[in-house]
C-alpha cells in the first residue's frame, strides 16, 4: 500500500466539520497532485529530494501574475499608476532580474545597497524609487549622484542635506498621515497612527519642509507614504483615512505630480482571511483622489512574494514533553522571522501526508532561542523523522530578513520559472 494519501483522502481523516473543504491555502499553482504538494509544475518533495532542506522556493511567474493583477485593476478603476515592487521583500537577484525583464514595474529600494542591487539586476533609474529613514548624510550624498532616481526623503534633515548637495532638483517627501494600517489590526505592523513614529514628515511640520525646499530651490514634486503591512479587505476603511488624510498635505503641495501610497497590501495567513479584491482596493484610491490631476504609485512587496514562495524544511524529531507534542524542523526562526517577531501565523503542510490519524503539534525550529516556535497545536497528518514540511507564505521577507544566528543561516533558494 502507498505511503501517500491523495488529498481527498487526507481531508477524509479531518475532522468531520470541514472535511469538505480544501485547505484553505490550496490553489490552482498550489496544491495536492496524486498526494504530493506542488508550486506550479514543481514537485515540492523531488526538489528537496535534490537539493536538501532548508530550501527557499519561489515561483516567478506568480509574482508576473500578480502585478497583472494590479495593473488592471487600477486600470479598470481609471487610476493612472504605476507600480515599484518593495525589493526588501525578496531581493533575490534572480527573481528581481527576471522582473527586471518583464517591464511590468519598477523598484522601490531603502538603502543606497539595496539601489546598487537593483542597478545590477537591470532596474535602470529612472524605475527606482527610493524612500528610507534614518538616512547619513553620506547616503544622501550617494543618491543624490542619481538624477533620474525618485528620491522621498523622510525626515526634514534628509530633505536639507539633499537641497544643500543638490539644490534645485525635484524631489518627493515622505511623509507621516498619522494614521496607521496593518494585517487585523496588528500594532506591530503599523508605521503611523497612535504613538509618534520614525516614518515620515507630520502635518505640523510640512511648514518647515516647504521652508527648506524655498531655501535650497527644491520642487517637492511627489508625496510619499506608507502607513503599515498586510492590510486585507476588512481594513480598506482604514485605507481609505489614511489616504484621506494625505490630502491635508496634497493641498499645500501645488507642484505634486504623483502620490505613492507605499506598499502594505496583504495576502491571507489562515482560514478566516480572505484574499484582497483588488478592485475594491481600485475603488477606493479611484475615490480619494477622483478630480485629481494626479500618478498613484504604488510599491508592494509582501503582496507580490509572500504566497509566491515557500520555505522547504525537514521533521529532525517527534517528541512529547508534558502534553505538547512537538516536531523538530531543520530550519528555525532565523530563516523566516515574521511569525516569531511579528506574530503573524505560519502554516506548516506535509509535502506528502502519511495516513494515519491527525494530531495538534508544536512545530519549532533548530535555534536556541525560546521563541523559535513556527505553529502552536497546528493539527497535520502524522509524520516520521526525515519527512519534508512546506512552510507556505514565506516567499516575502523571509529571505531578505534572514540572519546567521547559531549559524544556522545555510539555506538554498530555487526560482522557479513555470
Ligand atoms: C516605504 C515602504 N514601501 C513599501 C514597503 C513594502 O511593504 P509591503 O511588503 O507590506 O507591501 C515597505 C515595507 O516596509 C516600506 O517601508
Amino acid at each position: 500500500m502507498s505511503d501517500t494519501l491523495t488529498l481527498n483522502e487526507q481531508k477524509n481523516q479531518e475532522t468531520s466539520s470541514d472535511s469538505d473543504d480544501e485547505p484553505w491555502w490550496t490553489r490552482d499553482d498550489l496544491t495536492y497532485h496524486n498526494g504530493r504538494l506542488q508550486l506550479g509544475e514543481c514537485d515540492l518533495q523531488s526538489l528537496a529530494a535534490r537539493i536538501g532542506t532548508p530550501t527557499y522556493v519561489i515561483r516567478a511567474p506568480r509574482v508576473v501574475e500578480k502585478l497583472k493583477q494590479i495593473h488592471a485593476a487600477l486600470d479598470g478603476a481609471g487610476v493612472r499608476h504605476r507600480i515599484y515592487y518593495a525589493i526588501k521583500a525578496n531581493r533575490t537577484s534572480q527573481l528581481l532580474t527576471y522582473l527586471a525583464s518583464q517591464g511590468l514595474c519598477g523598484a522601490d529600494v531603502c538603502s543606497p545597497e539595496e539601489m546598487r542591487h537593483a542597478f545590477s539586476c537591470g532596474f535602470p533609474e529612472k524605475n527606482i524609487s527610493f524612500t528610507g529613514t534614518s538616512l547619513s548624510a553620506a547616503d544622501v550624498a550617494t543618491i543624490s549622484k542619481f538624477e533620474e532616481l525618485s528620491f522621498n526623503p523622510d525626515s526634514l534633515s534628509a530633505l536639507r542635506q539633499f537641497g544643500k548637495i543638490a539644490p534645485g532638483r525635484e524631489v518627493g517627501i515622505r511623509i507621516n498621515p498619522d494614521i496607521g494600517i496593518g494585517y487585523s489590526g496588528n500594532d506591530m505592523l503599523q508605521y503611523s497612527g497612535n504613538e509618534a513614529t520614525k516614518f515620515g514628515i507630520y502635518l505640523d511640520r510640512l511648514p518647515e519642509a516647504l521652508e527648506i525646499a524655498r531655501e535650497y530651490d527644491l520642487k517637492i514634486v511627489r508625496l510619499h507614504f506608507h502607513a503599515g503591512c498586510g492590510y486585507l479587505d476588512r481594513e480598506l476603511g482604514q485605507l481609505a483615512n489614511v489616504l484621506k488624510a494625505s490630502k491635508a498635505f496634497i493641498e499645500q503641495l501645488p507642484d505634486v505630480q504623483e502620490i505613492n501610497i507605499g506598499g502594505g497590501l496583504g495576502v491571507p495567513h489562515c482560514s478566516s482571511d480572505k484574499k484582497l479584491d483588488l478592485d475594491l482596493w481600485a475603488s477606493v484610491i479611484a475615490d480619494a483622489f477622483s478630480g485629481l490631476d494626479l500618478t498613484v504609485a504604488v510599491e508592494p512587496g509582501d503582496f507580490l512574494v509572500k504566497d509566491s514562495g515557500v520555505l522547504l524544511t525537514s521533521v529532525t524529531y517527534q517528541e512529547r514533553r508534558k502534553n505538547v507534542e512537538f516536531l523538530g524542523l531543520d530550519a528555525g526562526f532565523n530563516l523566516a522571522m515574521e511569525p516569531a517577531f511579528y506574530d503573524l501565523p505560519c502554516e506548516p503542510v506535509a509535502t506528502i501526508p502519511r495516513p494515519g490519524e491527525w494530531k495538534n503539534y508544536t512545530l519549532v525550529g533548530n535555534v536556541n532561542e525560546a521563541l523559535d516556535k513556527w505553529a502552536i497545536d497546528h493539527p497535520m497528518p502524522p509524520p516520521e523523522e526525515g519527512d519534508v514540511i512546506t512552510l507556505i507564505n514565506a516567499g516575502g521577507y523571509a529571505a531578505s530578513m534572514r540572519s546567521n544566528h547559531c549559524l544556522r543561516g545555510d539555506v538554498r533558494e530555487v526560482i522557479l520559472l513555470d
